[in-house]
């Protein structure tokens, strides 16, 4: 059993702390918003993440976990230390380490014994050296005796839990290789491979493999694209590329790109740590360029369907950046409801989890309580968010309730034939039909 302090109690703090607290450890969450800390101590979930809300109940009961504001009282006997912190994007892209920076100071300020603090937060490369040089300074009078390892987070928003609980592995980097080995104790009981290395090298895996991820997703919307012009059906490409081995089935998924707040940040970080240093990265920024185009090409298919989008009424189906999270940071449904307004469109939607969060920030879209009211008098019907509730609608009784019959199946995720032979007229992305080119009318 170890005692360990978390900072941060966002989607990647909130998870590690309760996770690890299952794991027998005594933890205690720390956040700066006190209303957040609040609603925790009352049981209530700051965020929606499947499970989250019972492990962080029971192992709240079991008195292993608590919440304070407290910084003094969360470190109080810690060994451990998580930074988990929000790393922004800042003005050009690279990484905005204010909260890291306030982070390692309260940390230096409120310890005076043996301490390993552990970068959980996505961080630029170097950033690992730099925490140590804060906690230094701050301690210049009094040295403390601390170490940094970078421990960067795979977690998928969704699937966080079962993501912490089996991992495909952990990442250890430090620049004291028995501190690396003292955090690693941390997580056998996860039975994981554990890979330790060094600092630097830890904080480049970090944001090589979300690139690369971002990649694969980029690489087959250019693929759907292409397919779009020849007559082939993506979903068919990715399935018959999957069963290689090198390649693998998973993220071959064609559609509206990658949103949320890890790739579209980290991908922009890498860049902005390449070109500062001097490497010229053509692919990462291909891949965004791509990524952004993905929203522009769905606007053009819209426009193309209903001749043009002033005063028409265009349905969307989910708000989320991915299904299973009401997160809708860098969604790409905000980015296309925002491009549909601009050309006069009027927007309804509706989302199974995200709705609070985007009734902040969607002050002129009507929002609703059912697929069906978005469906009601709307021009066109966009799914933008693959939900499970979204799969088997009545769309018969949709068909009937639009105004136009037009579905933009923005995530693939309906079956082309059936719908129509409803009437629709149904436009996915990189989809052909039984290999039958459908020039779009
Ligand atoms: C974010 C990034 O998304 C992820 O890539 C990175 O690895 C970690 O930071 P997330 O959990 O989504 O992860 O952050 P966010 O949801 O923004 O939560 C950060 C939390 O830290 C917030 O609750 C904020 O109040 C808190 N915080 C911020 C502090 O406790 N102290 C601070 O000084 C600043
Ligand atoms: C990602 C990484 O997967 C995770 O390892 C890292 O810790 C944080 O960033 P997350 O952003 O939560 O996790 O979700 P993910 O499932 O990776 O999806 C990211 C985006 O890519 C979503 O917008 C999703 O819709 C999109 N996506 C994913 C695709 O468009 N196609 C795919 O095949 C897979």
């Amino acid at each position: 059993m170890s005692k360990i302090c978390v900072v941060g109690t966002g989607y990647v703090g909130l998870v590690t702390g309760t996770c690890f607290a299952d794991l027998g450890n005594e933890v205690t969450c720390l956040d700066v918003d006190n209303e957040r800390i609040q609603k925790l101590i009352n049981g209530e979930m700051p965020i929606y993440e499947p499970g989250l809300e019972q492990l962080v109940l029971q192992n709240t009961r079991s008195g292993r976990l608590t919440f304070t504001t407290d910084y003094p009282k969360a470190l109080q006997n810690a060994e451990y230390a998580f930074i988990a912190v929000g790393t922004p994007s800042g003005t050009d892209g690279e990484a905005d380490l204010q909260y890291v920076r306030s982070a390692a100071e309260a940390i230096a300020d409120n310890v005076d014994w043996p301490i390993i603090v552990i970068n959980k937060s996505t961080v630029p490369v170097g950033t690992g050296d730099w925490v140590s040089e804060v906690i230094s300074q701050r301690r210049s009078g009094h040295p403390l005796q601390f170490n940094v390892v970078s421990n960067p987070e795979f977690l998928r928003e969704g699937s966080a839990i079962s993501d912490f609980m089996n991992p495909d592995r952990v990442v250890l980097g430090s620049l004291q290789k028995e501190a690396a080995e003292k955090v690693s104790s941390l997580y056998q009981p996860l039975r994981c491979t554990i890979m330790i290395t060094d600092l630097r090298t830890a904080e480049m895996i970090k944001y090589a493999s979300n690139a690369f991820l971002a990649t694969r997703i980029s690489f087959i919307n250019e693929i759907a694209n292409i397919c779009e012009s020849l007559g082939a059906d993506v979903n068919e490409v990715a399935r018959g590329m999957g069963y290689d081995k090198r390649i693998g089935p998973s993220f071959l998924d064609a559609g509206l790109g990658w949103g949320g707040s890890c790739f579209p940040k980290d991908v922009k970080a890498l860049e902005h740590m390449a070109v500062l240093h001097g490497t010229q990265p053509q692919l990462l920024q291909a891949v965004m360029e791509i990524n952004r185009n993905q929203r522009r090409r769905v606007v053009m298919k819209l426009r193309k369907a209903l001749g043009s989008l002033n005063e028409k009424t265009i349905g969307v189906l989910g708000l989320a950046f991915k299904p299973n999270t009401d997160d809708i940071r860098e969604s790409p449904a905000l980015e296309i409801i925002h491009l549909l307004q601009n050309e006069g469109a009027h927007i309804k939607a509706y989302d199974p989890q995200a709705m609070t969060n985007a009734s902040k920030v969607l002050p002129k879209v009507k929002l609703c309580e059912t697929a069906y009211q978005v469906a009601e008098d709307a021009d066109a019907l966009l799914l933008a968010t693959h939900w499970n509730e979204f799969k088997q609608l009545d769309f018969s009784r949709i068909f009937k309730i639009m105004r136009q019959p037009v579905l933009l199946d923005g995530r693939n995720l309906w079956d082309a034939e059936p719908l129509r032979a409803l009437g629709f007229k149904y436009i996915g992305v990189g989809r052909a039909v039984n290999g039958t080119f459908h020039e779009e009318e």
